[in-house]
């Protein structure tokens, strides 16, 4: 209160309080107590006089508004002629009560009360709205995720500041949907302009993965969904959606895909490359089914062409024949799904099966290198869920590693497979060869690897990469005699985990 006249000034408080306000009141005289008085962060009103002995209101009214333009100001005065105290109003005084009519003081303060305490709530809002605002267009910064807002009736779009980003356009161009169909890759101009008429007439929620040609030629993916919202007027209705500049996850899953490509070449290279190896046991196992065949057919046409044709000898022949042949062509099929670049299965598989079939297979490479194959099998094994070509992969890479190994020695090569206590399956491939280094243990699982002078050094990353898929885990140790032993589990349950294009 700004008030030179103590009884004036007792008179005010009294009329507040016989209002119920409660009031503390700070009184100032002169300027440096009005000035340290602004200081206070208590006071939520200024009641000031217009005239004092050595300070005046008016100057009083603009340190106010300088300093708290927040604080209802009112003048309380008696010599407040009607002119000034318009001028003052207009300048930013809040009101004026007259000395003479001091029963306007009360309703005069509760409204000015009243609507200090709406302005700052409103103000906050204000403050909480913009906040919002902010976070919110950080977070579609952050996330490449734009907002949009479609009337298809007036065709008028709402986008946000991302949105505008993502297709490149200055803020002040008005969007049309025209606009993003003409930043929409030609190829897929259609489909999307289908689907958003499809969506509009049928007030259905979308979702649209495109690309955006851009001006400079480059290619964004992009993914747009929105739902249809009603306003108040039931008849009409807007989408409300978000896009999504993806490009960065699809490059990476192109990148993930053609590694993948790669891999799966590779390993087809590296089946292939095996078979040169079982190119003679493949010719020598062929062989003894169609000789028989031969044989078969030589005697089916003796019983047919004798003076007395014997058409059940004959068709006894014949069907030996049948049983030679199929099994002459269930061998290469065995064998050609290993050419084959088939999309990786999983199925039951006999482990102990494959291990012979390889055994078989592998003979002649083993006898080439004075190499005696032996198995110990568990005949109790259970089945595993697995990629039969896969295994067969491995087996024969760790099988022909141990041969390899024993190339200038010979020895004995054993393939051995149990239960293990943790009810894992285990197959273990030991050889009497040149043994591994402490150094070379892990280094001959890394792809490119290789210490012989024609090898590719694929065989052992791609045989561990086949058994983690499986959720198994190969590994490497060397004998205590001579030579080393590459074992892998495999879980006899079937595994969550899908199987992999390796
Ligand atoms: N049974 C083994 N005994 C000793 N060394 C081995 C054995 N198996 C693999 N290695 C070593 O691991 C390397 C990598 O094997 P691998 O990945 O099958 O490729 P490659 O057989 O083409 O060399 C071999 O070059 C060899 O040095
Ligand atoms: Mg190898």
């Amino acid at each position: 209160m700004l008030e030179d006249n103590p009884r004036d000034a007792e008179l005010i408080q009294e009329l507040l309080e016989a209002d119920h306000f409660v009031c503390e009141v700070t009184r100032a005289q002169t300027r440096a107590e009005f000035v340290a008085g602004l200081e206070n962060a208590g006071i939520n009103l200024i009641l000031a006089d217009y005239k004092l002995p050595s300070f005046d209101g008016l100057t009083a009214l603009k340190l106010a508004l300088h300093a708290r333009a927040d604080l209802p100001f009112i003048f309380v005065s008696g010599t407040l002629g009607e002119e000034v105290a318009i001028d003052a109003v207009k300048i930013g005084a809040t009101d004026y009560v007259v000395k003479s009519r001091l029963s306007r003081l009360v309703p005069s303060v509760q409204r000015a009360l009243r609507e200090a305490r709406e302005r700052a709530e409103r103000k906050k809002a204000e403050e909480a709205f913009r906040r919002s605002e902010m976070y919110l267009a950080e977070a579609q910064r952050l996330s490449h995720t734009g907002s949009f807002g479609w009337d298809p009736a007036s065709g008028k779009i709402y986008w946000s500041d991302e949105t505008y980003r993502i297709f490149e356009c200055e803020p002040t161009i008005e969007p049309t949907v025209q606009l993003a169909l003409d930043r929409t890759h030609p190829d897929d101009r259609m489909r999307l302009r289908q689907i958003l008429d499809c969506a509009s007439t049928e007030r259905s929620e979308f979702t649209a993965e495109h690309r955006l040609l851009m001006a400079n030629g480059s290619v964004k993916y992009v993914r747009a969904v929105a739902h249809p919202s009603t306003g108040e007027d039931p008849e009409s209705f807007i989408f409300v959606g978000a896009i999504t500049d993806i490009t960065e996850r699809k490059r990476g899953e192109e990148e993930r895909d053609r590694l993948r490509q790669i891999e799966a070449d590779l390993a087809h290279m590296n089946r292939v490359g095996m078979m040169g190896e079982l190119a003679a046991s493949l010719a020598h196992e062929i062989k003894q089914p169609i000789a028989a065949a031969a044989i078969n057919a030589m005697s089916c046409t003796q019983w047919l062409c004798g003076d007395a044709p014997d058409v059940t000898q004959a068709s006894k022949s014949a069907s030996a024949m049948i049983a030679a042949v199929t099994r002459a062509g269930g061998i290469i099929d065995r064998v050609s799904s290993l050419y084959r670049r088939g999309t990786p299965a999983r199925e039951l598989v006999d482990l102990n099966e494959i291990v012979q079939e390889i055994s078989v297979l592998l003979g002649n490479t083993a006898d080439r290198n004075a190499v005696s194959i032996r198995t110990d099998l568990d005949p109790a094994l259970p089945t595993t869920t697995a990629d039969r070509v896969q295994l067969q992969q491995v087996l024969m890479n760790l099988m022909l590693n141990g041969i390899e190994a024993m190339h200038d020695t010979g020895g004995k090569l054993t393939v051995a497979s149990k239960r293990t206590e943790d009810s894992q399956l285990l197959i273990s491939v030991s050889d009497m060869g040149i043994g591994l280094s402490i150094d070379e243990a892990e280094r001959i699982f890394e792809a490119f690897f290789t210490t012989k002078p024609r090898g590719t050094g694929m065989g052992l990353s791609i045989s561990r990469r086949i058994i983690a898929s499986h959720g198994g885990y190969l590994w490497a140790s060397p004998n205590a005699g001579r030579g080393a032993t590459f074992q892998f589990t495999l879980p006899v349950e079937e595994t969550a985990s899908s199987p992999s294009a390796v």
